[in-house]
């Protein structure tokens, strides 16, 4: 990370060893999704979009399904027995001793804190020249929490965890997070003097906090805004409400930037989604990660815009339609009923109602190229790999096998025979 011109190193390390018990799975709680994409990976994600230079992940139950979903863009250290969150950071001390810097503390099960907020943690940690910088949050029910001990002068002295909080402390409305930046060097000192003398016998990392103090190292605290970034998933009804925030938070980001969506509650726009101004999205709704939608288009209601879609301006992709690796030029149609998938298709064309693409041959996903001004009648099937040209008419009904040169009508169907009807 670069701070006032100097490039700092930050190491982030991520807590994932935690059994997850409360999800009543079969899988490790932090493969999970939300919007297709691991509860862990996104918190791995957040740790290199504010620029770690090296990311650990202490994992220990189910490792390996972890392993699978972070690969090697992490790198693991092993908590065998959870023995808690100080123990667990110790466990990745091979990869902070003898460096000079930060460590990012995250936990694995937290997957929707803004990268923002980590970020402008880490800056005051350097600029304050903090030895350890906490995310707290103001609670009105902060039970179950680790409270904030302040001095008269707002000075942090310590973290009492619940359990062994005294009654005045259980009043404290301000909690810890467990998101932390820490000075590397003074982290690993004070990790080494943190003891299992506790209600729950367990290594505190939160001890740490005042064995800094003890020591007469500065530490401070950013008070998150939005007390919904710290959420964490531990059971599924909480998978549900994180699912709920992160979707109110994209959809809230796409309607100040021009977008309308008339239902906000029903339209399910995935990460690094792209949308133009005045275009309108109609009910039930999903777009997903990645998609790039140009002005003044019209989505849905009903609508399945895949990965890898491209939309132009003025598009309508309405009722019922499913698009999957698709580039729509400039004012097209795909009005209802249609299923467009590894297809192309330029300007001011008009797909039919009940039009699929017969993009799969059991084997290989086949492409789809239609020129400009392409008018394709209803209920007519594109059996892919096939192109049409600019200007083609493609008859109603039609099963289209062959290529379709510019300005041809394609027609492929079976002449009417009126017979009598039985008696
Ligand atoms: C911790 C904090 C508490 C804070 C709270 C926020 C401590 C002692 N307390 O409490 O102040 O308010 O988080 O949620 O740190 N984990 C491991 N290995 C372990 C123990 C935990 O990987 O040995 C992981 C868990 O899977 C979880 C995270 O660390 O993701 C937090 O552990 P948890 O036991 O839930 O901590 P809390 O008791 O909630
Ligand atoms: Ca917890």
């Amino acid at each position: 990370m670069i701070i006032d011109g100097e490039d700092k190193l930050v190491i982030t390390v991520i807590m994932a060893a935690g059994k997850g018990t409360r999800m009543k799975s079969n899988k490790s709680k932090l493969v999970h999704k939300i919007y297709d994409k691991e509860l862990v990976k996104r918190v791995a994600e957040v740790a290199k979009q504010i620029g770690s230079d090296e990311i650990i992940a202490v994992v220990g139950h189910m490792r390996e399904q972890i392993e699978e979903v972070l690969g090697d863009s992490v790198k693991y250290a092993y908590q065998d027995e959870l023995l808690g969150t100080g123990h667990a950071v110790m466990q990745a001390s091979k990869y902070l001793e003898g460096k000079k810097g930060k460590v990012v503390i995250l936990y694995g099960d937290v997957p929707i804190l803004r990268k923002n907020t980590l970020e402008n943690l880490v800056i005051k940690s350097f600029k304050n020249k903090e030895y350890a910088t906490l995310l707290t949050a103001m609670y009105d029910n902060p039970t179950g929490y680790g409270r904030i001990i302040r001095d008269e002068g707002g000075n942090i002295k310590a973290i009492v965890e619940e359990k062994d909080a005294n009654m005045f402390e259980k009043d404290i409305k301000e909690i810890n997070s467990g998101i932390y930046c820490f000075d590397i060097e003074e982290l690993l000192s004070a990790l080494k003097l943190i003891q299992p003398n506790n209600v729950q016998g367990e290594y505190y990392l939160t001890d740490v906090i005042k064995i800094m103090n003890d020591k007469g190292l500065k530490t401070g605290a950013v008070i998150v805004e939005d007390n919904t970034e710290i959420l964490g998933v531990n059971d599924r009804a909480q998978l549900e409400l994180l699912t709920r925030v992160l979707r109110m938070r994209i959809n809230a980001y796409h309607m100040k930037n021009g977008v309308t969506i008339e239902d906000a509650s029903s339209t399910y726009i995935h990460d690094n989604v792209k949308i133009g101004i005045d275009t309108v999205i109609h009910p039930n709704t999903t777009i997903k990660d990645g998609v790039v939608i140009g002005d003044n288009c019209e989505i849905g209601p009903n609508a399945y815009i895949r990965e890898n879609c491209e939309i132009g301006n003025n598009v309508k992709i309405g009722n019922f339609v499913e698009i999957k690796n698709a580039k729509i030029g400039d004012r097209t149609k795909v009005p209802h009923f249609i299923y467009l998938g590894d297809t192309e298709i330029g300007c001011d064309s008009n797909v039919g109602c009940g039009t699929i693409t017969c993009n799969y041959d059991g084997k290989n996903k086949n492409h789809t190229k239609i020129g400009d001004r392409a008018f394709i009648g209803s209920n007519v099937n594109l059996v892919a790999p096939v192109t049409l040209g600019d200007d083609v008419l493609i008859a109603a009904g039609s099963t289209i096998t062959e290529d379709v040169p510019d300005g041809k009508m394609g027609i492929a169907r079976q002449r009417q025979t009126n017979k009598d009807r039985k008696e």
